[in-house]
């Protein structure tokens, strides 16, 4: 095995980095209560240094709890983006001219800022997107993970600068990447805090300058890393924060003549209108977009039954099964497909639905009203054309506040082209198909317009090397019981999708990332 030279920077587990797992526990439900306390604050953008007002305003509340408001935030619009495009265009010439270290002290000084407040991001994130406990805490170890392994990549690359060539006497050559310059970002509501600072991240380490809008249901930990961004000494201007609507922020972000290229993350509906824009446009610049998945598991009859229940089980419902990469279709052996389907609907009833920062919860609230009438509307659907074997309700209880908590649901008895099965629904919700063999399995997975994430239970190493050899999907995981298609680890699984799951086919937390957000550059001169 080739060590990383990376894993010394890896952000330690931080159950272990806190101690004992009550001294964990207490950390994190100290920290809620101190963001409790904070919430309801009103926020500006951060354009060129400066807060700015806006005269209209929004409102992000709790999506587990309606009544608590998370704070009210400035709704931005084009005069706003235009002005951040601006100080973004500004501040290029600069900022480009910066060396390597000058930016790697900033972006590792930021991971260690956020580092020491770690505890209290992963708060945030409880009350505004509903993320779970342990995932929220994993979330911003991913995020500490990127600006150090970006770092690491630019120093190791030596900012992939070129050596100087002479081919023929007198003629001098350098070939080098340079960057494009003003990156819009636009990041997802479900990595609100990670997704974003690995995106800004990319573009900023890499000389670019940045206009930035995070989902508007999740503006608020957004606003902690340009706070953190601030502190660790990022020059005025090299980041603006616009928050507010896709259509009133985004949309003038991507038509913006001066905005090169874009860095995107979220659904395949918008990726690939921010791709026709830039066509249309004829911008040149990249479109970097990660989307969708449709992530299918196997279940062969070679399989050991019980980790593959618990893969399915954490894959399909961890935090609401509101991830690209969540397990969302199960292709099961016939011969098994009982044993393996009763185990997973047995399971599956025991996981604990509740509010994020409760320490057992596994299932956490849907994000807002358009998801619950989505898991309304498709568990309408299952039970009509298939079977809903437990779930497809509303969880009613006198701990939770109304609202957005659903029952996690497996559903059989759909065919395997059923829109149910093909169509991404983002909700806790999964479908299971019987097979006949290994090669109806692989066939029925790679059926998909998506191709993000993929596992495979099997303990036969023959069908291992067949499913690797066979599998389109960016993500292929085996026997993986914690969770059978989700919780990428930066540097050792760098994250990304094939066909409509992404758009450049180059990974999060991967050696070629960087690389995107820069163009080449040969110069010569002769004498
Ligand atoms: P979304 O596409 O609805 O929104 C993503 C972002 O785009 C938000 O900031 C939103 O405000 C913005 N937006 C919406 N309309 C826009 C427009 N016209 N112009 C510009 N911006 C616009 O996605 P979401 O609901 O926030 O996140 C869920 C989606 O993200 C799912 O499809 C999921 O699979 C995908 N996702 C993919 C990955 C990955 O790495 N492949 C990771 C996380 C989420
Ligand atoms: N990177 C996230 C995961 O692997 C989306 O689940």
């Amino acid at each position: 095995m080739v060590p990383s030279q990376f894993e010394n920077e890896l952000t330690v587990q931080t159950h272990t980095e806190a101690g004992t797992m009550n001294e964990f526990h207490a950390a994190y439900e100290a920290a809620v209560e101190d963001v409790r306390a904070e919430l309801g604050d009103t926020h500006p953008l951060w354009i060129d240094g400066e807060a700015v007002e806006t005269d209209e305003t929004f409102t992000v509340r709790n999506p587990g709890d309606a009544d608590q408001v998370v704070g009210e935030f400035a709704a931005g619009d084009e005069t706003n983006v235009d002005a951040a495009v601006a100080a973004a265009s500004t501040a290029f010439d600069e900022w480009k001219a910066t060396s390597i270290e000058e930016r790697t002290t900033i972006f590792r000084d930021a991971a260690d800022r956020i580092a020491d407040r770690k505890y209290e991001i992963a708060a945030m994130m409880a009350f505004e997107n509903g993320k779970n406990r342990n995932e929220a805490m994993a979330e911003v170890d991913e995020a500490i993970d990127f600006l150090r392994y970006y770092s690491h990549e630019l120093e190791k690359s030596d900012g992939y600068g070129g050596d100087v060539r002479e081919p023929t006497p007198g003629q001098r050559c350098v070939s080098d990447l340079q960057p494009y310059g003003v990156f819009g970002i636009v990041a997802p509501f479900n990595f609100p805090f990670a997704i974003l600072v690995g995106m800004t991240t990319g573009a900023l380490i890499t000389g670019n300058t940045a206009v930035v809008k995070p989902a508007s249901t999740t503006p608020l930990v957004a606003h902690t890393f340009f706070d953190i961004l601030q502190e660790a000494g990022l020059p005025d201007g090299v980041a603006n924060l616009v928050t507010g609507g896709g259509r009133d922020v985004g949309q003038p972000m991507i038509e913006h003549e001066n905005v090169a290229g874009f860095a995107f993350t979220g659904s395949r509906r918008v990726g690939l209108k921010i791709q026709e824009t830039f066509d249309e446009l004829d911008k040149r610049g990249p479109v970097i977009a990660e989307l969708g998945g449709k992530n299918p598991v196997i279940v062969s009859d070679e399989a050991d039954i019980s980790k593959a229940v618990s893969g399915v089980k954490y894959g399909a419902f961890s935090f609401s099964g509101q991830k690209c990469s969540a397990t969302s279709r199960v292709y099961v052996h016939e011969d098994v497909a009982e044993e393996f389907t009763e185990q997973l609907i047995e399971e599956t009833k025991g996981l604990a639905v509740g509010q994020p920062e409760t320490q057992e919860t596994v299932v956490s609230p849907l994000i807002d009203e358009g998801a619950i009438e989505r898991y309304d509307d498709i568990c309408e659907s299952a039970a009509a054309d298939g079977t809903v074997e437990c779930g497809g309700s509303h969880v009613e209880r006198s701990d939770l506040p109304e609202g957005r908590y659903v029952e996690p649901t497996v559903v059989t008895g759909l065919s395997h082209d059923h829109a149910l099965a093909t169509d991404e629904h983002f909700l806790p919700f999964v479908t299971v198909h019987p097979v006949s063999d290994l090669d109806e399995a692989i066939t029925k997975s790679n059926d998909s317009d998506y191709a993000l994430c993929a596992g495979l239970f099997t303990e036969d190493d023959a069908e291992v090397d067949t499913w690797f050899d066979r599998i389109e999907a960016g993500m292929c995981y085996v026997n993986r019981e914690q969770s059978a298609t989700t919780g990428a680890l930066v540097e050792a699984q760098p994250f990304g999708g094939w066909k409509y799951s992404g758009t450049t086919g180059k990974f999060a937390g991967g050696p070629w990332y960087l690389q995107q957000f820069m163009r080449q550059q040969t110069r010569t001169v002769v004498g």
